[in-house]
């Protein structure tokens, strides 16, 4: 029977089906495992389900000679080494279309969260602040009609742009790759180059992967060309803003929000961002939904098991 290492705790669905097809070993707990016992864990496996807070990188791979499979169980694969993998005939895979819609609510819970002061209001009432109706209590601003620049024009920012329709919103989208026109019209989507998107959109959304050309594709400069009044969201990869550029935009008021759900160095949040109002946080749980999660496990086992038992992986990076 293949070895497994399934590096975290998953649900139990996806983790039986491992078990029932190949001899599993189990990392409990909610911290990852430290490189070292992760190395010595590898050594005698064959295959190894991964979560984004695994780092594989070079070293981890040559030090696991019978590797012949790293599953990923995230759409991002930016915590893995692939083209060291590669060299070694490791298959790579990851798990795409299973989150896009749930990437994509969790995105617009973001956007209207921030637009609306929804946290704000909900900690005005629980503070015990809420004496009278008022007129002029905290007022948002709005989303439909507004125009929503999408940076990354992949499966996820483009099921982001389809929710726009229903607001009635004007769509803006960058990506390295044009869509092609059906899609442009289906979704009534407009190409801009980068700095037009930055400075006609009340809402920018990143869905890029995180590479060396998007590091730090929002930083000051970038900020600079956006609308005071705009809001970024940030659903994707941290290290795609210059999260303290960022802070110090929010402080100043130079953008009106943010919605952040990543973050440069996770789990620490930049500690200017904590004391802002203006801006909405979350500890990466885009794409956490129950039944999104099982899919996700599902299709990184399935992904781990055929290609252990001499099949194609259904979704090769
Ligand atoms: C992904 O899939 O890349 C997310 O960031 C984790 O769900």
């Amino acid at each position: 029977m293949a070895k497994i290492l399934i590096s975290g705790d998953l649900l139990d669905g996806p983790v039986a089906l491992a078990r029932s097809r190949a001899e599993v070993d189990q990392h409990a707990g909610a911290d990852p495992l430290p490189k070292l016992d992760l190395i010595a864990r590898l050594r005698n496996k064959d295959g190894l389900v991964c979560l984004i807070t695994d780092i594989i990188d070079d070293q981890v791979v040559g030090s696991a000679p019978r590797l012949k499979v790293i599953a990923n169980v995230a759409v991002g694969y930016d915590n893995i080494d692939v083209a060291a993998a590669r060299r070694r005939g490791i298959v790579v895979t990851n798990t795409p279309d299973v989150l896009t819609d749930t990437t994509a609510d969790f995105t617009w819970a973001l956007m209207l969260a921030t637009a609306r002061r929804a946290i704000e209001a909900d900690r005005y009432v629980r503070a015990g602040h809420w004496r009278k109706w008022e007129f002029l209590r905290l007022l948002g601003t709005d989303v439909h009609g507004k125009t929503l620049g999408i940076v990354g024009f992949g499966r996820i920012g483009r099921a982001v742009g389809r929710r726009a329709l229903g607001f009635g919103m004007r769509v803006l989208y960058h990506d390295a790759v044009r869509a092609d026109p059906a899609q442009e019209l289906e979704l009534r989507a407009t190409f801009a180059d980068r700095a037009t998107l930055l400075r006609e959109s009340d809402f920018v959304t990143l869905h890029c992967a995180l590479t060396p050309e998007t590091h730090h594709l929002i930083d000051a400069h970038a900020l600079r060309q956006m609308k005071p009044s705009a809001i970024l969201i940030n659903a994707a990869r941290g290290p795609i803003v210059d999260e303290a550029a960022l802070a110090e935009a929010l402080r100043e008021r130079r953008i009106a929000g943010a919605g952040l759900d990543v973050f440069e160095r996770e789990p620490t949040v930049h500690p200017e961002l904590l004391p802002l109002d203006n801006v909405v946080l979350a500890p990466h749980i885009a794409s956490a939904s129950e039944a999104t999660r099982i899919k996700m496990a599902t299709l990184a086992v399935e992904n781990c098991l055929a290609v252990l038992e001499g099949r194609p992986p259904l979704t090769p990076v």
